[in-house]
Protein backbone atom coordinates (compact mmCIF):
# COMPACT_ATOMS: atom_id res chain seq x y z
CA UNK A 1 0.00 0.00 0.00
CA UNK A 2 1.95 3.41 -1.40
CA UNK A 3 -0.57 5.63 1.21
CA UNK A 4 -0.03 3.87 4.58
CA UNK A 5 1.64 6.74 5.87
CA UNK A 6 -1.41 8.82 5.62
CA UNK A 7 -4.13 8.59 8.43
CA UNK A 8 -6.15 11.76 6.77
CA UNK A 9 -6.91 12.01 3.23
CA UNK A 10 -3.89 12.86 1.33
CA UNK A 11 -6.00 15.16 -0.86
CA UNK A 12 -6.34 17.06 2.19
CA UNK A 13 -2.65 17.60 3.02
CA UNK A 14 -0.31 19.90 2.03
CA UNK A 15 2.60 19.57 0.39
CA UNK A 16 4.88 20.22 3.35
CA UNK A 17 2.62 17.63 5.51
CA UNK A 18 2.77 15.10 3.17
CA UNK A 19 6.74 15.23 2.94
CA UNK A 20 6.78 15.45 6.59
CA UNK A 21 4.66 12.36 6.80
CA UNK A 22 7.43 10.74 4.10
CA UNK A 23 10.55 11.45 6.14
CA UNK A 24 8.93 10.26 9.17
CA UNK A 25 8.22 6.82 7.93
CA UNK A 26 11.89 7.12 6.34
CA UNK A 27 12.62 7.34 9.94
CA UNK A 28 10.63 4.61 11.21
CA UNK A 29 12.72 2.03 8.33
CA UNK A 30 16.00 3.34 8.99
CA UNK A 31 15.67 2.69 13.07
CA UNK A 32 14.00 -0.54 11.45
CA UNK A 33 17.26 -1.34 9.53
CA UNK A 34 19.67 -0.49 12.60
CA UNK A 35 17.47 -2.83 14.70
CA UNK A 36 17.83 -5.65 12.25
CA UNK A 37 21.19 -5.10 11.07
CA UNK A 38 21.56 -5.05 15.17
CA UNK A 39 19.94 -8.72 14.96
CA UNK A 40 21.86 -10.61 12.40
CA UNK A 41 25.18 -8.99 13.19
CA UNK A 42 24.25 -10.94 16.98
CA UNK A 43 24.11 -14.38 15.34
CA UNK A 44 26.58 -13.90 12.46
CA UNK A 45 29.56 -16.12 12.88
CA UNK A 46 31.15 -15.13 9.45
CA UNK A 47 33.70 -12.09 10.07
CA UNK A 48 33.76 -10.69 6.79
CA UNK A 49 29.88 -10.60 6.77
CA UNK A 50 29.90 -9.68 10.38
CA UNK A 51 31.67 -6.33 8.77
CA UNK A 52 30.11 -5.83 5.76
CA UNK A 53 26.99 -5.62 7.90
CA UNK A 54 28.68 -3.17 10.85
CA UNK A 55 29.61 -0.35 8.01
CA UNK A 56 25.79 -1.05 6.38
CA UNK A 57 24.33 -0.67 9.91
CA UNK A 58 26.43 2.81 9.95
CA UNK A 59 24.99 3.98 7.21
CA UNK A 60 21.55 3.50 8.56
CA UNK A 61 22.70 5.40 11.59
CA UNK A 62 23.71 8.32 8.97
CA UNK A 63 20.42 8.11 7.40
CA UNK A 64 17.95 7.89 10.81
CA UNK A 65 19.95 11.43 11.79
CA UNK A 66 19.67 12.98 8.69
CA UNK A 67 15.91 11.82 8.45
CA UNK A 68 15.80 13.31 12.04
CA UNK A 69 17.76 16.30 11.44
CA UNK A 70 14.94 17.47 8.75
CA UNK A 71 12.09 16.80 10.85
CA UNK A 72 13.40 18.70 13.40
CA UNK A 73 14.67 21.87 11.34
CA UNK A 74 10.44 21.76 10.84
CA UNK A 75 9.28 21.38 14.71
CA UNK A 76 11.12 23.56 16.64
CA UNK A 77 9.32 22.56 19.68
CA UNK A 78 10.42 19.18 19.36
CA UNK A 79 14.00 19.84 18.59
CA UNK A 80 13.70 22.05 21.76
CA UNK A 81 12.27 19.37 23.50
CA UNK A 82 14.94 16.81 22.30
CA UNK A 83 17.92 19.56 23.03
CA UNK A 84 16.93 18.75 27.02
CA UNK A 85 17.42 15.12 26.28
CA UNK A 86 20.10 13.91 23.97
CA UNK A 87 23.59 13.94 24.77
CA UNK A 88 22.91 15.23 28.05
CA UNK A 89 24.37 13.45 31.19
CA UNK A 90 22.23 12.38 34.24
CA UNK A 91 18.99 10.43 34.64
CA UNK A 92 17.11 10.08 31.05
CA UNK A 93 13.74 10.32 32.25
CA UNK A 94 14.10 13.48 34.71
CA UNK A 95 15.80 14.73 31.52
CA UNK A 96 13.18 14.26 29.91
CA UNK A 97 10.49 15.79 31.76
CA UNK A 98 12.37 18.95 32.46
CA UNK A 99 12.75 19.06 28.49
CA UNK A 100 8.91 18.80 27.94
CA UNK A 101 8.34 21.62 30.75
CA UNK A 102 11.18 23.90 28.98
CA UNK A 103 9.48 23.50 25.88
CA UNK A 104 5.76 24.97 26.86
FE1 LIG B 1 19.05 3.64 5.16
Amino acid sequence: MPFDQYHEPPDELSQETRTFARMIVSLIEEAEAINWYEQRLSVEKDKTAKSIMEDAQSEEFKHFGMDLEFLLRKKPKWRKVLQGILFQKGDIVKNGKKAEEAAE
